[in-house]
Order: C-alpha cells, then structure tokens, then sequence
C-alpha cells in the first residue's frame, strides 16, 4: 500500500514539474508601468524608491516599506526574472528602542545595497531622518550584512564631510570603487564622494557636481561615459527629469536635457527617478526606474519601469504602456 502511494507521488510530481516547465516557457514578462503590481504571494510590493542588486542568477529590489505615511523600515524581495517578486521580508528594520537612530518615528529613504567584493558584505546606505525631527538631520544611514536578504545590522550615520545628506544613490563604479551620491545644502547642491574600500564611511574625495536644487539621483555608465538622471525639488510632485553627462564622475557634468519622451514627459511621466539598472551592457539594456508617489498613501505610490533607449549615444526614456523584457 505505501509502495502505491509512493509511485503515484512521484507521478503527481513528475506531472507538477512538466506542467512548471510549460508555464516557464510561456512566462509572461510584460512590465506595465504605473499598475498595481504584485510579488508571487500576490500581496502589493511595498518597496518604494528602491534600487537593484544582481547577485548571480539573481536580482534583489531593496526599497521603502511604506505604511499611508510612515516609514516602516527596509523591504527585500528577490527575482531571476525582474517581473516576479518573492517577499524576502524586512532587510533593515525600526528598532523597537525609542534612543535608537532608526527608531519608529523616523524615516529610511531610498536605500540603495552593494556588494563588497573584498569584505564579502551587503552594505546598505539611505537616507536617514532621525525621529521626530522632520527632513531636519539630512544624514546618511549606513547597515551592513553577510546575505542579500538580510536582516541588515545598522551601523551609524552621518552627514558625509559634515555636508547635509538627503536624497542619494550608490554607485559602483568598474574598478570596484564606490560612491556616494547625495543632495546637499537644503538640496540646492548635488555631490558625489568616494567611499572607503569597506563602502563602509566616506573618503575626503568629496566634490560638488553642480548647485541646480536636484534631487533622486539615479546614475549609470556606458561606454566609459556616465549617465545621470536627476528631478528637481518639488516633494512628492512630479517634475521635469534631466540627464547630465560626463567622463570622470567626478565631473565636470553637462547637461544633455530632459531625456524623458512622451505623453506627460515634462513630469517623468507622473513620476521621480530613483534607479537605473544595467540588464546586459553588451546588449544595450539598461531600465530607468522611478516611484509614482502618492503622498495620500504613499504605500500606493506606483513604479515606472521603462527601457532605456540611445540616440547618437545618448540616453531617452519613452513612455510605454506595456513592454517586455528581453
Ligand atoms: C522628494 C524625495 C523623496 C521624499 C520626498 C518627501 O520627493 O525625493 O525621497 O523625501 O521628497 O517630500
């Protein structure tokens, strides 16, 4: 009798693999930027101004977990094929001790994770509001962990060479450095530096990009040219994007235009950058991200992802409703 229900077992299981194989061949890969959009527990995902990590065959989207207004801590959720999510839980999450930095009550802000090649650590940087003290401490919040999913240890925080620190990205760059980008000086000036070999604290190479009142950096690199993608500074409403290039990331940076094309262009499409991820550079597939906020309940807040494309090298974004990825 066990013998039976043994061999039919593994029929049933022989079937179920066939049967995945089939739906794998089939799989649906359509993003549809600005709908609802939902991880494999078909719960809404709340990872807002988020940015992407590849590790091997697999993508981690790190992003704010957002309650109506709150700021609940870090998500992560991870992915082979960028269109299914599975919920990894919390990387970084509020400390239940009320003197504690990352308190309740406080903000986490577009986190952004790298891998550490030399210290082999997940190092998170975000942006940090202490409690109850509004946008006011403008700090860089630094945690770090030995796996991807987390859960993140906090570490500190700071304003990087005594500079306010609001907005920002992390980028590293070929030859294993790391930077910091931020909005600085009541966001009217944007930086970048350099961090320590550990991306644990920053170096004294810290420089002004440019003094335009920008913010949601979100930077890539082709060819040896960097590309980066910022919105202006109207809170949660959308404004005009623009691209800004150059050869060292330490600049000087020209300003190529708004590179968004499109119905509602001239807003980011309803929308605010907040990553760019390289898909395959011999390919030419890179995808600019942004969060459409909804600050009546901003874990509604929506995301943008659409392909980016080049003409005469340089970087356009063109509203589509649905595209897929390749
Ligand atoms: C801008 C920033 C967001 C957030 C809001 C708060 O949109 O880019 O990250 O700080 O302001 O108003």
């Amino acid at each position: 009798m066990k013998k039976t229900i043994c061999i039919v077992g593994a029929l049933v299981a022989v079937g179920l693999q066939a049967c995945k194989s089939v739906q794998q061949k089939g799989i649906d890969l359509t993003v549809k930027p600005g709908a609802i959009w939902q991880d494999t527990n078909q719960e809404v995902i709340n990872a807002h101004g988020g940015g992407l990590l590849k590790r091997g065959k697999n993508y981690y989207w790190y992003g704010e977990i957002r309650g109506k207004s709150a700021s609940e801590g870090v998500s992560v959720y991870s992915s082979k094929d960028l269109i299914h999510w599975e919920n990894k839980g919390v990387a970084l999450a509020k400390s239940k001790d009320s003197t504690s930095e990352i308190a309740v009550g406080g903000l986490m802000e577009r986190p952004k994770v790298i891998f550490n090649e030399k210290t082999n650590k997940y190092v998170m940087w975000f942006h940090l509001e202490l409690p109850r003290q509004g946008y006011k401490a403008a700090r860089a919040g630094i945690a770090v962990s030995d796996n991807p999913t987390g859960p993140f240890t906090y570490l500190k925080s700071f304003r990087p060479n005594g500079n306010m620190s609001r907005d920002m990205t992390l980028f590293v760059d070929d030859d294993g450095s790391a930077y910091h980008i931020y909005s600085s000086r009541e966001n009217y000036d944007l930086r970048v530096v350099k961090l320590t070999a550990d991306y644990l604290d920053v170096t004294k190479e810290d420089t002004l990009l440019f003094s335009k009142h920008r913010e949601a950096p979100a930077i890539f690199k082709k060819d040896g040219k960097y590309f980066l993608i910022t919105s202006g500074c109207t809170g949660w409403d959308p404004n005009a994007a623009t691209l800004h290039s150059a050869n060292s990331i330490f600049g000087p940076w020209k300003l190529e235009g708004d590179p968004m094309r499109g119905p509602m262009a001239e807003k980011t499409f309803d929308g605010q950058s907040t990553y760019i991820l390289t898909v395959d550079s011999k390919k030419n597939q890179y995808i600019f991200m942004a969060d459409r906020w909804k600050p009546k309940d901003l874990k509604d807040s929506r995301y943008l992802w659409l392909p980016i494309s080049f003409e005469n090298g340089i970087p356009l974004v063109q509203w589509q409703n649905e595209w897929k990825i390749k």
